[in-house]
C-alpha cells in the first residue's frame, strides 16, 4: 500500500496533510510513505522531519503520487486547465482532502471520469464515533482563536479592562454572531483577554455554552428557534420574520460594540447574511468586525475575501481568506491527525490491505466517487449509500 502527500499548490494555502508524528502511525499501518519535497515547509516541518519519520522524499508531484493507493491532501486537486493534479493519480486511488463538495459538481465529476475515489473531509458525520477525523471542528477551533488575534492587532484599543495611574481603561466589548465550534473558541479567547463578551446563535441548545465560557448569551424571543438545529448538530436556515426580529435586536446591540466576530454558515447554502450595511453604519468608529464566513458568501455586507474594508464611518471589516493557514503548524496537527485517524478505519493491519466499506456510516457520507461512477446520493450519484 503506498500512501502519498504532495505539496500544496493551491494559492496561499500552507498546511499540509501529514506530520512527522502521522507518518510514522501510517507506516505502522503498512503504508510506505512518499512526501513530496518542500510538502511541510509552510507548516514548519522540513524534509529531513519527514525522512526521519521514515517517508520517502520525491523531487516532483508526479513522482510522489506515482502509484499511490493513497493521496492525502488538504485543498481539491486543481483542474485550472494548466494544471490537472487529478492526471497523475492512478486508477483506483482514494483522494481524501477537503473537496468543496456542495460548490464543486465540476470537480466531483472530474474525479469519477478519472476513476479516482473522493472522499470529502467536510462531510464527515458528526456523530462521538467520527469526533477525532472532524476537520471542520478541528480547523473552526483555530479559526476562532486566530480571529481574536488578528481583531486585536487592528482594534486600536485592548482588550481588558486597565486602571492606572494615568487613567481608567474600559474593557473592549466583543459580540460573536454563531456560537458554534469556531464562535465558541473565539468567546473563550476573548474572554481570556480581558474582553466583555456576549453571543448570539439562532440554536438555543448554545446558550449554556455561552454562559458557561463567561459570555452573555443574546436572546431573540421567537418559537422558530427551537427548531433551529438540524439532527446533524448543524442550523437551518432562518424565516424572514426571524431574521426581522434577530436584525432589530443586533442593530442595537452592534451599536455598544467594539469587535465583532461571525462565524455563521448553513451547510450547503450561502452564509446567511446577518450584519447588514444598516448595523455597520450604526457603529462606532474604530470598531472592528472579522468576518470569518466571508469564503462563503459573507454574515457582513460589505465583507471582501482577503480584504480589509473601511467604511466611511471608520468601522473595519476584514474578510480572511484561509485564516487556518495563519496557524498552519498547528492546523496541519490537527488536520492531518484528523486523516490518519479516518484512513486508519479502512485499513487491515494485520494483512496488510486497504478497503473502504459503504456500508460504516462515515465512508458512505464522505465517498463521493468510485470505480468511474458518482456514489454520493447527495451529489448526484444513483446507488443509495448505506443501504
Ligand atoms: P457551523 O460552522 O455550520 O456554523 C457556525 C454557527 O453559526 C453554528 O453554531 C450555527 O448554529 C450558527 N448559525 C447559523 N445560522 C445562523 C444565523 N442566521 N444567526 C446566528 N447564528 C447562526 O457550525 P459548527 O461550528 O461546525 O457546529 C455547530 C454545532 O455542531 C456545534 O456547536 C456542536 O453542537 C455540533 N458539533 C458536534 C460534533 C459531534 O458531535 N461530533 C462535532 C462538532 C460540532
Amino acid at each position: 500500500m503506498k500512501l502519498a502527500v504532495p505539496k500544496e499548490i493551491w494559492p496561499g494555502e500552507k498546511r499540509v496533510a501529514a506530520t512527522a508524528e502521522t507518518v510514522k502511525k501510517l507506516i505502522g499501518l503498512g503504508f510506505e510513505v512518499a512526501i513530496q519535497a518542500g510538502a511541510g515547509q509552510n507548516a514548519a516541518i522540513p524534509d529531513e522531519k519527514f525522512a526521519e519519520a521514515g517517508a520517502t522524499i520525491a523531487k516532483t508531484a508526479k513522482a510522489t503520487v506515482k502509484d499511490a493507493d493513497v493521496i492525502l491532501k488538504v485543498r481539491p486537486p486543481v483542474m485550472d486547465g494548466k494544471t490537472s493534479e487529478l492526471a497523475d493519480y492512478k486508477k483506483g486511488a482514494a483522494v481524501i482532502a477537503l473537496l468543496d463538495p456542495y460548490d464543486r459538481a465540476d470537480l466531483i465529476a472530474q474525479m469519477a471520469e478519472a476513476g479516482v475515489s473522493g472522499f470529502a473531509m467536510e462531510l464527515v458525520p458528526r456523530i462521538s464515533r467520527a469526533q477525532a477525523m472532524d476537520v471542520l471542528s478541528s480547523q473552526s477551533n483555530l479559526a476562532g482563536y486566530r480571529a481574536v488575534i488578528d481583531a486585536a492587532y487592528e482594534f486600536g484599543r485592548i482588550y481588558p479592562m486597565m486602571m492606572t495611574a494615568a487613567g481608567t481603561l474600559a474593557p473592549a466589548r466583543v459580540v460573536v454572531v454563531g456560537a458554534g465550534v469556531a464562535g465558541l473558541q473565539a468567546i473563550a479567547t476573548a474572554k481570556r483577554l480581558g474582553a466583555v463578551v456576549s453571543a448570539f446563535d439562532v440554536r438555543p441548545a448554545v446558550k449554556e455554552q455561552v454562559q458557561s465560557l463567561g459570555g452573555t448569551f443574546i436572546e431573540v424571543d421567537d418559537d422558530e428557534a427551537a427548531a433551529a438545529e438540524t439532527s446533524g448538530g448543524y442550523a437551518k436556515e432562518m424565516s424572514d420574520a426571524y431574521k426581522e426580529k434577530q436584525a432589530t435586536k443586533l442593530k442595537e446591540v452592534l451599536a455598544k460594540t467594539d469587535i465583532v466576530i461571525t462565524t455563521a454558515l448553513i451547510p450547503g447554502r450561502p452564509a446567511p447574511q446577518i450584519v447588514t450595511a444598516d448595523m455597520v453604519a450604526g457603529m462606532k468608529a474604530g470598531s472592528v468586525i472579522i468576518d470569518l464566513a466571508a469564503e462563503r458568501g459573507g454574515n457582513v455586507a460589505g465583507a471582501k475575501v482577503g480584504e480589509t474594508v473601511e467604511t466611511a464611518n471608520g468601522v473595519k471589516i476584514i474578510g480572511p481568506a484561509n485564516i487556518t493557514s495563519s496557524v498552519a503548524t498547528d492546523a496541519t496537527a490537527m488536520y492531518a491527525k484528523n486523516l490518519l485517524n479516518f484512513i486508519t478505519l479502512s485499513v487491515d493491519k494485520e494483512k496488510g490491505t486497504l478497503a473502504f466499506n459503504r456500508e460504516d456510516q462515515i465512508i458512505a457520507e464522505t465517498m463521493l466517487t468510485q470505480d468511474g461512477k458518482i456514489v454520493h446520493p447527495k451529489f448526484g450519484g444513483e446507488e443509495v449509500a448505506n443501504g
